[in-house]
């Protein structure tokens, strides 16, 4: 049900690649709550993704950008500011990629060309992106940017590889930029942890759906799924939360602090075990 929580205001949202991708699910959110949007990814994606579909359906025009190039991101925000008569309001950050995930490099044998590759493309882009804003002014005052991230930032997860590295990463970035954009204009930057979910990037981690299930079992709430992410985006760029900044959010049915749930101790009943 729409509530109007974004009339007047204008995002930017970088990531859509199919309907499958959270940014996809946060453009039609925001659109339902009477954003104006522009949309952005790599230029890559828009000959292979579907962008242009969620462009009709949103209202919006596509600018394409890779997200590590600081020329592009200068058009685009030029572009984007051309486009909406002026600053803006909101910015989400839902890129990553990894080589060494996509070519099945483990941790313990990096490529680190392909190594660099994640950080710039899934955590240095988030700098990039905010430093482009900054430096044309093209947010105004009480801003939100939001980037998307997963918990393996602070613990280990294995096959989430390099990525971990780059999550842990982008949420400093996003601190730092809190910081350095609160003082200058009241611009709030905050990460979502979310959930696994089935989208592109997600389920190119090896395992997927043993994590996947795994976190089902463990959360209280269960898994929180894409629309629910794009929800609680859409909360964090209206005004109602304009004093949470430099956050590291948890949007995860509550499996961050769940130690250990039944459902998954259930499993390692063995019969005669000493209690
Ligand atoms: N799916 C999950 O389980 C999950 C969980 C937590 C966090 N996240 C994060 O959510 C975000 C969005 O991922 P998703 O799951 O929707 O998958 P997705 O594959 O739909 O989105 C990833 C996007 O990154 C874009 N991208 C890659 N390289 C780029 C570049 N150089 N320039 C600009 N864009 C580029 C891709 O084109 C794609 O649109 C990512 O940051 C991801 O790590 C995903």
């Amino acid at each position: 049900m729409p509530y109007n929580l974004l009339k007047g205001k204008k995002g930017l949202i970088f990531g859509a690649l199919d309907e499958s991708s959270i940014a996809w699910k946060v453009a039609m959110r925001c659109h339902e709550e009477g954003a104006a949007l522009t949309l952005s990814n790599a230029p890559i994606a828009l000959r292979m993704g579907k962008i242009n579909e969620l462009a009709t359906a949103v209202n919006a025009e596509v600018v394409p950008a890779d997200a590590t190039s600081a020329e592009d991101l200068k058009k685009l925000f030029q572009r984007t500011m051309e486009i909406h008569g002026g600053s803006i309001d909101f910015v989400l950050h839902s890129i990553g990629m990894s080589p060494n995930v996509r070519k099945n490099k483990p941790y313990t044998d990096l490529n680190y060309d392909f190594y660099m590759k994640t950080l710039d493309i899934s955590a240095a882009s988030l700098h990039k992106i905010v430093q482009t804003a900054y430096q044309l002014d093209a947010l105004n005052e009480w801003s939100s940017i939001v980037a998307l991230t997963y918990m393996a930032a602070q613990r280990v997860f294995p096959n989430y590889n390099d990525m971990a590295d780059a999550k842990a990463l982008l949420e400093s970035v996003a601190r730092s930029w809190g910081y350095h954009y609160g003082i200058k204009k009241n611009v709030r930057v905050n990460t979502v942890s979310q959930s696994p979910t089935y989208t592109t990037a997600g389920s190119g981690v090896a395992g997927f759906d043993i994590f996947y299930n795994y976190a089902q079992a463990m959360s209280p709430l269960g898994n929180a799924s894409a629309d629910e992410c794009a929800d609680y985006c859409v909360t964090l760029f209206s005004d109602l939360t304009r004093k949470v900044t430099m956050q590291n959010l948890f949007h995860d049915g509550g499996y961050s602090l769940t130690g250990v749930s039944e459902k998954v101790m259930e499993l390692f009943k063995e019969k005669g075990s000493p209690t």
